[in-house]
């Protein structure tokens, strides 16, 4: 459904009368084409006390193909490396580092805060490291015009490389809907692979889809197509007419099965031997306030959206299924994080997976060299999100710092990051491609 309202805030007329009444003023995102792949023009990169990681992530950052520079009128996009922040002076130096430049960044740039992981022993570098997250929070409110500001946190010990696939796709088109995020690297990553190629990191990759038979799990089948994978796409029997058509026009395979049942995971075992991304997106809603939701709506969505997501998950895994090196996304949402009217069932189960990704991912890392992470899309625009009545639409569409929706891509874009070999050292982390939604920011 098209958003009118950005296409009209686009119009002289348009722009001049809703900044005269306040109101929200969303700009075109600007998103991968094959024509533009990459940000063009300078990358800033500044420090914020003495780093150990300024050298490394020098040559991190030329990996981007921007013009690296230690100062520019106009930015495309600023990284500030705080890793060595470690007290109110040196945070002071973010201040001083970005004030004068950030009204100068390109529309649709990018401003990455790289910091450490508060310290358990430290409380003023604790206090200062945690500080930074209010930092990028507000300025990701307040920057506008389709610009995006994240917290990449590399952890103690790590090198700048574990952040390499994470700044290459935050420095890029293609996290044009992400914003105001906190991403942990480092930490209980698998091992950390270079790709190949990082334009096609997934060649050679096996990767699995559920629900991929239109919305988010149609673009997310797309998207790691153009990465290189090749896939199987899985959804229910009855929509194997257009899960056909999908398989046909991505060279994929097609394998209808309901998660619901009980051996989903040795389906897919027998069905394709060895998996390396897995992508648990097939999700419903069966929305209804607590007081009127008979047992039935509570365990249909629990179902689909946890039970078959833990039970396909223990199966493949135990099997073996899942090569080393491998990843599996799986889908929350905000609404698993801030909660929302009408939806206990859907929440719980989407809360669920973060309980999920955050205790599986260093088991999962140690014994099977696997990944786990999931996306919380926020307000996507589908054909689910379509059907939400008028009033609630646009206020789902507005309600985040870039006063949009988000397409599927952008959360496609997002699974292909956590599934691409170069993110090993990304695990148990949840990202949130809501256009920093005010709903559990
Ligand atoms: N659209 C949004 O704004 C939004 C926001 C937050 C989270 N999400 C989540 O993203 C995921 C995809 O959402 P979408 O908007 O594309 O939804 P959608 O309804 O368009 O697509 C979901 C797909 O999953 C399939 N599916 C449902 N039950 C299944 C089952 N038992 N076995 C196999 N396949 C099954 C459906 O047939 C469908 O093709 C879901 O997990 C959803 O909860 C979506």
């Amino acid at each position: 459904m098209a958003d009118r309202y950005l296409n009209f805030t686009g119009t002289p007329p348009g722009r001049f009368l809703t900044r005269r009444l306040g109101l929200p003023q969303p700009a075109p995102l600007r998103r991968w084409s094959p024509e533009r792949p990459s940000l063009e023009g300078q990358l800033l990169h500044v420090t914020a006390g003495e780093s150990a990681h300024r050298e490394a992530l020098a040559s991190v950052l030329a990996g981007t193909g921007l013009d690296v520079v230690q100062a520019a009128e106009r930015p495309a996009g600023v990284v500030v490396d705080a890793t060595a922040v470690a007290g109110l002076d040196t945070l002071a130096e973010v201040h001083a580092a970005l004030h004068p430049v950030v009204r100068s960044v390109e529309a649709s740039g990018r401003v990455v805060v790289l910091g450490a992981l508060p310290s358990a022993d430290d409380h003023h570098q604790a206090a200062a490291q945690q500080g930074l997250e209010g930092f990028v929070r507000s300025l990701g409110k307040e920057i506008g015009r389709g610009r995006t500001v994240n917290l990449v946190r590399i952890a103690a010990g790590a090198p700048a490389t574990a952040a390499e696939s994470t700044l290459r796709f935050l420095l890029s088109p293609k996290s044009a809907y992400v914003s105001g995020q906190v991403i942990e690297v480092g930490g209980t990553g698998g091992e950390l692979t270079v790709p190949e190629s990082w334009e096609r990191p997934l060649a050679g990759r096996t990767a699995l889809i559920t629900g991929a038979a239109r919305g988010i799990g149609e673009a997310v089948a797309e998207t790691l197509v153009r990465d290189g994978a090749q896939v199987v796409l899985l959804d229910v029997p009855s929509a194997e007419a257009d899960l056909a058509k999908v398989a046909e026009r991505l060279g994929g395979r097609a394998l209808p099965l309901d998660i619901t049942a009980a051996d989903t995971g040795e389906r897919i075992a027998e069905f394709v031997d060895a998996l390396d991304v897995l992508v648990h997106n097939a999700g419903i809603t069966r929305d209804r306030r607590l007081a009127n939701m008979p047992a039935e709506r509570w365990s249909s969505v629990l179902d689909v959206n946890l039970a078959s997501v833990l039970r396909t998950t223990d199966t493949l895994l135990k099997a073996g299924a899942v090569r080393r090196g491998g990843a599996i996304v799986a889908t929350a949402s905000i609404a698993g994080i801030a909660g929302n009217a009408g939806q206990t069932n859907y929440a719980a189960s989407k809360a669920g997976i973060v309980g999920l990704v955050r205790s599986l991912a260093p088991r999962a890392a140690a014994e099977h060299g696997v990944t786990v992470n999931a996306v919380a899309p926020g307000f996507i625009e589908t054909k689910m999100t379509a059907a939400v009545p008028l009033f609630i639409r646009e206020a789902g569409r507005r309600m985040n710092s870039l006063a949009q929706g988000g397409l599927p891509v952008d959360v496609a874009e997002t699974t292909s990051w956590l599934a691409s070999p170069g993110s090993g050292a990304v695990s148990g982390q949840v990202v949130r491609v809501c256009g920093q939604s005010l709903l559990g920011a």
